[in-house]
């Protein structure tokens, strides 16, 4: 497999164990030539048409990073790290019947750019120098983009943990794949993976996720949203002792499930939209004291459920409603 299938697909294991295959997302090569064919004609710098001024969709221009980093006439569209707090990201994920589903005609972007999309924000949503068009460009934004990319606290983070792992063998990646998991490296080189189901959730279920139990040391992304398991999957999440960031969104777990995740030192991040989570459930998160990102939309968690679980760890954000 050529290095340049493996970046614009999603990451499989082929691309893992082939070296210096499995780079960190580019927005030029990866992403610009979608938003350039499916988004631009629409969120562009204003431009004449037949006499009459043609304004970009919602305020929000695409063809340049200083204008995808000021957002839309209603604020910003992107948040670095966080897909589901980027309206870019969550605009292509929304049903298609939905009203501020993008793009609103034409082709949808595949699956395989929508992730992409979301890996680029995960990793920080670096433009990696590119600007694009300087039209309307305020001063000094061109000095604010070119200036060098400081290492973020969460790339420390990572940089910390990789010292502690060696790469996984080829063998256990084997058989993650035949239980269906996808496994990527977080980056390049790195011997830390990100597993999703994403190309079968629906087959994804408590035996699936008890497979990827061998690589339980290099773990530290799981996205098992939309899939079938249950408060099962949740006794082997508890094993993985380097899990960051754990995507639940929309699956059948219970408040009694979140016990399993006490002992996870490291965890920062858990979505839990859209499952049946109450106030209870959310008295065992209490204990986790590295979180920093609840996620609780379309739950059963109340406002003052929230507030005692953000009393309780400092530095805590959690949404709800
Ligand atoms: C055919 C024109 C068209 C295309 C193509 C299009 N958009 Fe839009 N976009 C719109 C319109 C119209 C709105 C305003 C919708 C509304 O207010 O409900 C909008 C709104 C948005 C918003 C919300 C802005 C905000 O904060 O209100 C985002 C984000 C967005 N588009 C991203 C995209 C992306 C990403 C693509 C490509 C995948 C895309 N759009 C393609 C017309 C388009």
């Amino acid at each position: 497999m050529s290095i340049s299938v493996c970046r614009s697909a999603i990451f499989v294991i082929a691309c893992l164990t082939a070296t210096a295959a499995h780079a960190a997302v580019s927005f030029e090569k990866d992403l610009l030539p979608v938003l350039t064919k499916k988004c631009i004609d629409c969120h562009k710098a204003p431009y004449e048409e037949n006499g009459k001024k043609k304004e970009p969709k919602a305020g929000l221009r695409l063809d340049a990073s200083w204008a995808i980093v000021k957002g839309s006439e209603n604020g910003p569209i992107l948040t670095a790290g966080a897909p589901d707090k980027s309206a870019i990201y969550e605009s292509v994920m929304l049903p298609k019947d939905d009203d501020g589903h993008m793009p609103p005609k034409g082709d949808d972007l595949t699956k395989e750019e929508i992730a992409l999309l979301k890996k680029w924000i995960e990793e920080g949503a670096d433009f990696g120098g590119w600007i694009g068009s300087t039209l309307g460009m305020p001063a000094g934004a061109a000095t604010e983009l070119a200036k060098p990319h400081k290492p973020r606290e969460h790339e420390l983070f990572y940089t910390a943990l990789e010292k502690e792992v060696r790469p996984l063998s080829d063998d256990v990646l084997a058989k993650a794949k035949a239980a269906g998991a996808q496994v990527a490296a977080v980056k390049v080189e790195s011997p830390l993976v990100r597993v999703d189901f994403l190309t079968g959730v629906s087959k994804c279920d408590d035996e699936k996720v008890a497979a990827i139990l061998p690589l339980k040391e290099n773990i530290v992304q799981l996205d098992l949203g939309r899939t079938v398991v249950t408060d099962a999957a949740l006794k082997t999440i508890g094993q993985l002792p380097r899990l960051i960031s754990l995507d639940l969104r929309q699956t059948k777990v219970t408040d009694a499930g979140l016990e399993s995740l006490v002992g996870l030192k490291k965890l920062q991040s858990l979505n839990l939209y859209g499952t049946e989570i109450t106030d209870v459930g959310l008295k065992h998160l209490a204990k986790i004291k590295s979180l920093k990102n609840v996620y609780l939309w379309q739950s059963k968690a109340t406002k003052a459920g929230v507030k005692q679980l953000t009393a309780a760890v400092p530095g805590l954000k959690a949404t709800v409603e």
